[in-house]
């Protein structure tokens, strides 16, 4: 039985939801799944763009032959070859054997790559700015290289200004009936793990974020058709999330606030992070954020580390070095490549190590992350009488800031 949404004249959503996925890529959690959006255009020539995760293959087939009947499919369009979207292609192709499919040199490299099927005599290869007609409309595609993968292209409908954008502006989350991020609340409900998606999956590579925007800036969007999660196509919605990676790629802070990231072991780093914290409301600062390295998946983490201007963490040593939670963190927040924030780090130890040298020379590597205060290094566990070095540590940090 199919399960498709009519978008407008001649253009269908044929995706699935996968609501069991318990981790994307095997790595990232989910708590209710992702959507692997597909889009069927039915001009006077057919085109499907994008196809699905296998898991989900039985589903995807039933939407495009209830959409297509008996008319042919024409053109396969593959924005991108990661399998969760290009894993449904040999079936389609077995059913549709006469279907172009439409990519770039990389495209095929990496479709042969995968997959055992000889489709080489349907290959159309096309280069950015290239175009197909399919009738009424005229497909461009641009192509927008690491924006995940390296083969990743966009595909924008000229007529009606609908760019299909492959994994850019994609969300966690299957959608739970409302395809359209107006139909839901998005700033209160979704843009979280918008934020997590992006800064995880594509965070890295903000330089190719910005290469494509440079081509998105150059013309008129109305509909954002992404792989994963909603159809923006409000002005506002388009907006924001313009926006919103337009900052996350060029690692610009989007609010100007504190989170306080540590691991602890016997909970009296903890306490003198909570110290910290609450003499910093106690100060005026708001939306504070807190986060257990050892309690909550990085991805969480990372993601809003990336969101706040400033950070403090509160590290220990551990069989001399830095906690290995802590310095798995850092790491992978660095390959994100989090940079332009202002951090403040606690340290604490009982006999010594190279805990603190080896979190300042993670900062160091990466690009102005710029330690605006002192550490504040605490021997065990803090006394009474040392609560003037956290007010001090505050107040620096606060002046400093
Ligand atoms: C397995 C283990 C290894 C440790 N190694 C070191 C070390 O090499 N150097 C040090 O100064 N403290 C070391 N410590 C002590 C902790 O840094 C110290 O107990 C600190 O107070 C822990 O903070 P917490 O109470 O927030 O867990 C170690 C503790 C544990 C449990
Ligand atoms: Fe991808
Ligand atoms: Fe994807």
């Amino acid at each position: 039985m199919h399960n498709t949404v009519k978008i407008s004249k001649d253009l269908y959503w044929v995706g699935v939801g996968d609501r069991r996925l318990p981790r994307f890529e095997n790595i990232f959690p989910l708590t209710s799944g992702v959507n692997y959006n597909s889009y069927l255009i039915t001009d006077e020539k057919t085109c499907l763009l994008d196809t699905v995760d296998p898991d989900v293959s039985e589903q995807f087939i039933d939407n495009i032959q209830h959409i297509l009947g008996d008319r042919p499919l024409d053109y396969l369009v593959i924005n991108h070859m990661e399998p969760d979207h290009c894993g449904s292609i040999e079936r389609v192709a077995q059913l549709y054997p006469d279907v172009k499919l439409v990519g770039n040199t990389k495209t095929f490299m990496f479709l042969e790559q995968f997959y055992e099927a000889d489709l080489s005599a349907n290959y159309v290869v096309v280069r950015d700015g290239d175009e197909i007609s399919l009738g009424s409309r005229t497909l461009r595609f641009l192509l927008a290289p690491l924006v995940h993968w390296p083969e990743v292209m966009n595909t924008y409908d000229v007529e009606n200004k609908i760019l299909f954008s492959a994994d850019a502006f994609g969300n966690f989350g299957v959608l739970n009936g409302n395809l359209y991020a107006d139909e839901v609340d998005f700033h209160k409900d979704w843009l979280d793990e918008a934020r997590r998606y992006y800064i995880n999956i594509v965070g890295r590579h903000g330089r190719n974020v910005q290469n494509l925007f440079k081509k998105l800036r150059a013309i008129e969007i109305d509909m954002i058709c992404s792989l994963h999660g909603h159809i923006y196509r409000t002005k506002e919605d388009v907006e924001l999330m313009m926006n919103k990676y337009d900052l996350w790629s060029s690692y610009t802070p989007e609010k100007e606030g504190v989170i306080l990231v540590y691991s602890t072991m016997y909970g009296n780093t903890e306490l003198v992070m909570n110290l910290i914290a609450s003499k910093l409301a106690q100060k005026g600062v708001r939306d504070i954020v807190m986060y257990d390295v050892s309690n909550t998946d990085f991805s969480y983490i990372i993601s809003k580390l990336h969101e706040h201007s400033h950070a403090i963490f509160g590290i220990q040593n551990y069989n001399t070095t830095l906690y290995p939670k802590m310095d798995a963190l850092v790491r992978e927040l660095l390959h994100t490549n989090y940079q332009n924030r202002k951090v403040g780090l606690v340290c604490n130890s009982s006999w010594g190590g190279k805990a603190l040298p080896e979190m300042q020379a993670y900062l160091q590597s990466g690009k102005n992350l710029v330690e605006i205060v002192e550490p504040l290094n605490i021997m065990s566990a803090l006394k009474p009488d040392q609560e003037a070095l956290v007010d001090q540590f505050v107040e620096d940090f606060l002046a400093n800031k």
